[in-house]
């Protein structure tokens, strides 16, 4: 056997870095639309909206059908498996209704977290079982991406090694699989802001725990021109008395990036992590106003950032899906520009500037 096995073919290799480079395509981001039926029902608990299984599809077809211009400023959608396999009204697959728009679909493949015995309330990312077949599967349905989300724990004793290195290989178990199925993955280890730590202690926590994803996925043969990083941008803990400037959040986010992610990996899409959707968007300009080099692209993979307003103004009534679509718009649009380092603010919607921080969040 050869010292060195080539874990993909020159042909598995170009698509998958295709794959990642159109979905950080200048201007564009993700539409993180993959909360689980218990998350989405929260949401949808905020405006008295049941949650079953033909609310979730209108509202993902909501999303979905929002007009001419998302495809400008969104790439990819990342979507739970129920809403994969769901339908628009006109009977057309949901991950269709995308792709026709020139749309990538995405799907999130974990299964959620688990607690890590013997830590102070850390946790562990499972879904590994019989993943390979999930992602041919979704990748014959029309899936090029995937999306599994690991946890972190800032606290005086957290993340323990242990939990850094679990995750940081699970990450890269799950990264492997999907490269064998043609999926590109996205790594997310999202080190949480609950708490009261200041930037400092988040850029360092965040740098040591992406120090061990990079070095996992090293070991697990991953081909990072065909990965994505979602990490979370470096913030002070969400109840740190301390109030940073955006231009602080952002030297602290990409000098963490910097000293950890390797230039060969295309993109790197923040999560919003209870950011208001305005301070989402204002972060993640002044990111990208950043003086330092920075050799990839930064963009955004939002969840509730992009839907608090949406969801708001829909309230879950038919003649009000155009407000909510609207909002989709609004926020895509706004996050766009940010991702170019060219947003110069707005008009202060109903929900814009609200926190959408959630204890210990779930996805
Ligand atoms: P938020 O932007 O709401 O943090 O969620 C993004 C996501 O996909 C978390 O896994």
């Amino acid at each position: 056997m050869p010292r060195f096995v080539d874990a993909l073919s020159k042909e598995k290799k170009e698509e998958l870095s295709r794959i990642a480079k159109a979905i950080v395509a200048p201007g564009k981001g993700i539409l993180a639309a993959d909360e689980s039926t218990a998350t989405i029902g929260k949401r949808f608990a905020n405006i008295g909206l049941e949650n079953n299984e033909d609310n979730r599809r209108k509202y993902r077809q909501l999303l979905f059908t929002s007009g001419k211009d998302l495809h400008q400023y969104i790439s990819g959608v990342i979507m739970f498996h129920e809403s994969f396999y769901q339908k628009s009204d006109c009977g057309k697959p949901l991950p269709v209704l995308l792709k026709e728009q020139g749309i990538i679909p995405g799907i999130k493949v974990d299964t959620g977290v688990v607690n890590l015995a013997g830590t102070d309330n850390e946790v562990t990312t499972q879904g590994l079982d019989g993943l390979a077949e999930r992602c041919a599967q979704y990748k014959k349905d029309g899936a090029d991406f995937a999306k599994w989300r690991c946890v972190l724990k800032i606290t005086s004793h957290t993340p323990s090694l242990l939990a850094m290195i679990e995750n940081a290989n699970v990450l890269a178990r799950y990264a492997s699989i999907c490269q064998q199925a043609g999926i590109v993955p996205i790594v997310e280890p999202e080190v949480l802001p609950d708490g009261d730590h200041d930037l400092e202690t988040a850029q360092r926590v965040t740098e040591q725990v992406l120090a061990f994803v990079y070095k996992a996925l090293a070991d697990h043969h991953i081909y990072l021109e065909g990965t994505l990083l979602k990490p979370n941008m470096v913030t002070a803990g969400q109840s740190c008395p301390t109030k940073y400037t955006p231009q602080q959040v952002a030297h602290a986010t990409v000098l963490a990036l910097r000293r950890t992610v390797p230039a060969a990996v295309p993109g790197v899409t923040f999560l919003s992590g209870g950011q208001s959707e305005v301070d989402a968007t204002v972060h993640l300009n002044a990111i990208n106003c950043e003086s330092l080099h920075r050799p990839w692209a930064l963009t955004f993979s939002y969840g509730r950032a992009l839907q608090a307003s949406v969801i708001n103004a829909w309230k879950g009534k038919d003649d009000h899906i155009t407000a909510g679509q609207q909002e989709l718009l609004k926020r895509a649009k706004a996050n766009s520009l940010a991702s170019l380092g060219k947003y110069q603010g707005e008009e202060g919607g109903s929900a814009a500037s609200q926190s959408l921080f959630v204890k210990d969040h779930a996805y």
